[in-house]
């Protein structure tokens, strides 16, 4: 999960050329220092705090959902009772029993899967970037490729690349809407390409609902993207850790509504031991912190087992497990809960386009997820990465992080990815900030 913490990487003092000689190459490879990391790593540091640090970084650069903290931190605190059960390995390394059927049941009621699922069909370790890191290390071998479309998740290249050592074919769209039928076929070409490079490529992934995006796919794009799999015989990965946060607003009068790849006839598509969903606490529970996730996959035990065969090193704390299980067998906190999750997604939307509008700053108008995929090419120097990096310290050195759409890999320099789902007053003064000193 590197990119997406505040951790992730080493400071170039700690690089000594003595240090680095008694690790291994492998372990090495992780951490070249680049500018992605090193802008992400600035904007991290020096959190902004109203009263201890009010010079402080403004962060919008987290996809973290901060609406509903106070909710969920209630949840666990007036729940959490720590059974001396959950003292010991309990039920295993792969989720307690109860928070297995837990997720099945939530997955059952709000995914509307063709057909209900039961608890074995579900894998729990400690969070989405552990679960996408040990299906790369369950079903490619080094240097196999994932195929993923530009702009993508940033998180996916560690998830995929720094133990697994997966390769990742990436798809460029130009002027194709990237969640469109049409774009289904620039994945087959990019394919092809890897293929003639020699390349083994073992599956392809969607985040659904998109990041960076905001935008969710329609169910024929799902069917198109499930045949494409089927007739090469690869897997179908798709990550819906923002299925719950999706919400109306005014820019977009008809969303496209999410549907999960569940919800479709796939048997009838792919061969369903081909077909993975990652769901998890993270995002729709505002909960990066704890650390736990699912994995869903219906027709596949012998690929269930190779994951649990390494779940020992993504177990997931007891504590997450019964906080997570609490929450989703409480039914009237349940319904309560995620009415106000799209209510305040809609209103810091709201909020925080209205400014966009003021400042005359583009956006991709979004539906889902806690953050918007917005255009500050106007700010740019010159229409290149390097003039893209320089806003992003310029922001930085104002006191606000944007993510850049360089880490997403996005095909056109100055978009950058904004978190809304944070305080009004964070908003409004990391959009000032923005405003003031980038543009002077
Ligand atoms: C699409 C996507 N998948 C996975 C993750 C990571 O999830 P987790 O916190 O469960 O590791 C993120 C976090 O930003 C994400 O955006």
């Amino acid at each position: 999960m590197e990119p997406e913490t505040p951790n992730a990487g080493l400071r170039a003092p700690e690089l000594s050329a003595k240090n680095m000689a008694k690790l291994s190459n492998r372990g090495l490879a992780n951490i070249v220092p680049d500018s992605i990391k090193a802008i992400m790593r600035a904007g991290c540091s020096n959190p902004h705090h109203p009263e201890h640090n009010p010079n402080g970084i403004i962060s919008l650069g987290v996809a973290e959902n901060r609406l509903l903290h106070a909710e969920i931190s209630e949840h666990i605190n007036s729940h959490m009772h720590v059974a001396q059960r959950m003292l010991t390995y309990g039920d295993g390394s792969v989720g307690s029993d109860v928070l297995r059927g837990a997720i099945a049941n939530f997955i059952n009621n709000h995914f509307q899967p063709v057909e209900k699922l039961g608890y074995t069909s579900v894998t729990v370790l400690n969070g989405v970037s552990a679960i996408l890191d040990a299906l790369a290390w369950c079903i490619c071998d080094e240097g196999d490729s994932i195929l993923i479309g530009r702009p993508f998740y940033v998180g996916f290249v560690s998830d995929f690349m720094n133990r697994a050592k997966v390769d990742l074919a990436t798809v460029a769209f130009g002027d194709v809407d990237p969640m469109s039928l049409a774009a289904v076929a620039n994945y087959e070409t990019a394919m092809e390409e890897a293929v003639s490079r020699g390349k083994k490529v073992k599956a392809l992934i969607l985040s659904s609902p998109h990041n960076p995006l905001g935008r969710c796919y329609t169910p024929e794009v799902l069917e198109a993207y499930l045949r494409l799999c089927s007739k090469h015989g690869i897997h179908m990965i798709s990550d819906e850790v923002y299925a719950k946060s999706v919400f109306p607003n005014k820019d977009i009068p008809n969303p496209t509504p999410f549907r999960s790849v569940l919800s479709l006839e796939y048997r009838k598509l792919i061969d369903p031991s081909l077909l993975h969903v990652q769901y998890g606490m993270s995002k729709d529970f505002c909960s990066n912190g704890l650390r736990i996730g699912a994995f869903i996959s219906t027709d596949n035990l012998p690929l269930h087992a190779t994951m649990r065969a390494i779940s020992k090193f993504a177990w997931s704390s007891s504590l997450a497990d019964s906080a997570w299980s609490s929450i989703l067998s409480d039914e009237s906190f349940l319904q309560g809960y995620l009415i106000k999750l799209t209510a305040r997604l809609t209103e810091a939307y709201d909020i925080c386009t209205s400014i966009l509008h003021g400042m005359k700053v583009p956006y991709l108008s979004a539906n889902s997820g806690p953050f918007l995929w917005i255009n500050l090419s106007g700010s740019l120097q010159q229409k290149t990465i390097e003039s893209e990096r320089d806003l992003a310290w310029r922001m930085i050195k104002a006191g606000v992080w944007l993510a850049t759409g360089e880490s997403y890999r996005s095909e056109e320099p100055g978009w950058f990815r904004l978190t809304f789902a944070v305080p009004e007053m964070e908003i409004r003064l990391g959009l000032k900030r923005y405003w003031k000193n980038p543009l002077e």
